[in-house]
């Protein structure tokens, strides 16, 4: 018998999808932070740095303490890019779940529960963009540490991919990030095709190098 079971959201709910959204989201700013450490553009900033200070201040300690800053910095750019994007969404569509997903056509929100508890969530709705009505994006995918491994995911995948058909659409389409490895794999095992990278719309986000991932899942046309 399975161990958790697949349903639809309930006011209940509100504030554990919240709370598992949040977290599913900002634990990637480590992984960001990595990831932008290697940039070629960002060591050529240490180093201007690093010239600069030595150059006005001619010490060493003080041009070391600059680069550390610029480091700090850095962390702190990524951690904002994560924490603005989730205090966004839960001022957006997570704010009243009920209202936003199930008063509206083309709209759904479903959890995993296991054993009384919230074991993962995840959400459709139609994308914004012209073509959009004839497919759906799966959006606010997270799994919980301590229920990861077990196929939650996939499940919830399956939901998704189950609502668009039985709605006659032609694909499903998602939005994932470089540091979410774990998701991208779980999309490609879904059968999801990569079809663009692209940098995040904000200068910021382009120094950083955060690049989003759009993925998709085509599905049987009828005639
Ligand atoms: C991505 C995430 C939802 C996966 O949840 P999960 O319940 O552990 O995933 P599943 O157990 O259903 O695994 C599905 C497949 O994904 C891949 N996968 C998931 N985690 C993986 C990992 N750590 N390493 C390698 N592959 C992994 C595997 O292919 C796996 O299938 P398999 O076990 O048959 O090989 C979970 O890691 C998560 O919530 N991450 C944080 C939030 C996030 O990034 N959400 C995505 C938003 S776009």
């Amino acid at each position: 018998m399975s161990e958790y079971q697949i349903r639809l959201y309930k006011d209940s709910d509100y504030e554990s999808v919240r709370e598992i959204f949040a977290h599913g989201i900002t634990e990637h700013t480590a992984k960001a932070f990595r990831f932008s450490l290697r940039l070629p553009r960002i060591w050529a900033i240490f180093v201007v740095t690093f010239l600069l200070f030595s150059h006005i201040t001619g010490s060493l300690l003080v041009s070391i303490l600059a680069v550390i800053i610029d480091i700090g910095f850095l962390f702190l750019l990524n951690k904002y890019i994560f924490v603005s994007y989730v205090q966004h969404s839960l001022d957006d569509d997570m704010l009243d779940i009920q209202k936003y997903y199930f008063q509206r056509d083309g709209y759904c929100f479903w959890v995993a529960e296991s054993s009384g508890e919230i074991a993962g969530i995840v959400a459709a709705v139609p994308p914004d963009h012209p073509g959009g009505e004839r497919q759906v994006e799966l959006k606010r995918m997270s799994v919980p540490r301590k229920y990861r491994g077990k196929g939650i995911a996939k499940a919830l995948c399956r939901m998704v991919i189950d609502f668009a058909r039985e709605r006659g659409c032609e694909a499903v389409i998602l939005e994932t990030s470089y540091p979410q490895v774990d998701a991208w794999r779980l999309y490609e095992k879904m059968g999801f095709k990569k079809m663009r990278t692209f940098f995040a719309p904000s200068l910021m986000a382009k120094l950083i190098g955060f690049t989003l991932l759009l993925y998709r899942y085509d599905l049987p046309v009828h005639r």
